[in-house]
């Protein structure tokens, strides 16, 4: 896989190195100056060379993918000047997701596979609350241990409510094994649980939960790239974000370690990254860090898209090796802080002024940077991109539907399965669970029963000792969801 990926053409030709395509990037670049573009002229490159992609669609101005470009005086004039003889247009290998499951395949996880950290941070938790959450997660994989390794105790949001009420309820119990569970933060808990219903992130948790196979698939020998509907999810920044960094923390827990591959095995790009890092708790930041950091080696390339290189924090964007800078505004004081320091992350060039470079770049010209086979930035330089093989338009909502319904996916994530969790179990458990005071007396001896039902690993959970150990899992790995597989 010597060969390297023709993105850019300026004083010398830029090629992506496969082999450095892990090794993460930055598209920078004020609104209209050919981030998205840049973004699909990747992608169709990692797909040529059998690599799967995948990628949020912001503005829904993706789906053109799957189709065939058409010749236009632009795009001709375009190939022309960079002389790109034997340029074909061509279509790619696409599959579309949707977390509402309206414009493609339903993307779900389970509460459990989200874990204590993200699920915080998608609730508005501060501090003390995210440890009650915690405390209610290592409380649900202590008393619903399974003795089937890829289940999970919470797998919907009703199933965070009833164990919620259930640990609420029972909060003297539990004190002395646990910690102190205040009615104050479970009801601020459950206040943040409604507010993500109401932004329909119930949709979100549940079953099928999507299998990490079903995006790393090539066809033809070209990478499927597959699309994240996003237009409606941006409308949660929050939930965006978390989504996709739930996304990527699922790629680093299970994918095995590869090192330095020739090429990629997936290839991530992240649309409006700023959202990522806006008032992200500290905890958060480092785990972010650790994840783009860790993830290299998994053989995951991530590549952040965003309109100031300044919305990442210094410590991420170190590791972004293969960086496309469009062009910036300079107009308040902030935009010149910007370009200057835009400018200052590159290798300088002697032969012109990169700084003043980055505010008169045309539409779909760069300031080019991309790593060497040694790894090294090249110099930058200033560069026009190529242009996409795809069609530039979006699809019809019936040319994209009709994409959806051939796949060989469709059907499986689109049926919603209710599977038994903690929510039927604790109902099932006692009749009204949730109704107070009434039913914590009973609890240990109904407790003994249920976790008889469940068999005997989990009634061995019950005793503290036991109990604590099986707590590793759900501690063990990076934001706290555990990394026992599922199915
Ligand atoms: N490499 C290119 N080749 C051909 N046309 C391009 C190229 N880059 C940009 N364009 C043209 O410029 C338009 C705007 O580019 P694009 O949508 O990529 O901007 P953007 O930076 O993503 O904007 P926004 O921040 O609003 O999302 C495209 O629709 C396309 O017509
Ligand atoms: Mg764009």
């Amino acid at each position: 896989m010597a060969d390297g990926l023709l993105i850019a053409k300026g004083s010398e030709e830029h090629f992506l190195l496969p082999r450095m395509a892990n090794r993460h990037g930055l598209i920078a670049g004020a609104t209209g100056t050919g981030k998205t573009v840049t973004l699909r002229v990747m992608a169709e490159n990692f797909s040529h060379i059998g690599v799967p992609v995948f990628m949020a669609d912001v503005k829904g101005d993706l789906s053109g993918i799957a189709r065939p470009g058409q010749a236009n005086p632009k795009i001709n004039e375009r190939i022309e000047k960079l002389g790109l003889e034997g340029f074909e247009y061509a279509a790619f290998p696409t599959v579309f997701w949707d977390v509402f499951g309206e414009q493609g395949h339903p993307v779900r996880t389970t509460v459990f596979d989200m874990g204590p950290i993200l699920m915080s941070r998608l609730l508005n938790l501060n501090e003390i609350q995210s440890g009650v959450l915690t405390m209610v997660f290592k409380i649900a994989d202590d008393i619903f241990r399974f003795t089937d390794e890829n289940d999970r105790p919470l797998r919907d949001l009703k199933d965070l409510h009833a164990m919620l009420q259930y640990v609420g309820d029972n909060a003297a119990q539990f004190k002395t094994q646990y910690g102190n569970v205040s009615a104050a933060s479970v009801g601020a808990i459950q206040r943040g649980l409604l507010v993500l219903e109401e932004q329909g992130g119930d949709k979100f948790f549940g079953d099928p939960p999507l299998d990490l196979d079903d995006l790393i698939q090539t066809r033809d020998g070209r990478g499927v790239i597959n699309i994240l509907a996003a237009d409606k999810l941006i409308n949660a920044p929050k939930l965006y974000a978390t989504f996709l960094l739930w996304f990527l923390s699922e790629l680093f827990e299970r994918l095995p370690e590869i090192g330095d591959p020739d090429k990629p095995k997936l290839v991530f790009f992240f649309d409006e990254a700023h959202l990522l890092f806006n008032d992200a708790p500290k905890v958060l930041l480092e785990k972010i860090e650790q994840v783009i950091r860790l993830i290299r080696s998994k053989g995951v390339g991530v590549y952040f898209v965003t309109q100031n290189p300044l919305d990442v924090p210094d410590v991420v964007l170190g590791q972004l090796g293969n960086r496309v800078q469009h062009a910036l505004r300079a107009f308040t004081p902030r935009d010149q802080e910007a370009v200057k320091a835009a400018a200052k992350t590159f290798r300088q060039s002697k032969d012109f002024d990169v700084q003043a470079a980055i505010t008169e770049l045309g539409v779909g010209e760069a300031l080019v940077s991309l790593l060497n086979e040694k790894g090294q930035p090249n110099v930058v330089d200033r560069a026009l991109v190529l242009p996409p093989q795809s069609q530039l338009p979006p699809l019809t909502p019936p040319e994209r539907d009709g994409i959806v319904k051939q796949s060989t996916l469709f059907g499986h994530y689109e049926k919603v399965i209710d599977r038994e969790s903690a929510y039927e179990m604790l109902k099932a458990r006692a009749p009204g669970v949730g109704q107070g005071q009434a039913q914590s007396a009973g609890w240990q001896a109904g407790a003994g029963k249920l976790l008889g039902a469940l068999g005997t690993s989990a009634a061995r959970a019950i005793g503290s000792q036991v109990g604590r150990e099986i707590i590793r899992g759900v501690l063990g790995s990076i934001f706290g969801s555990t990394t026992r597989r599922r199915r």
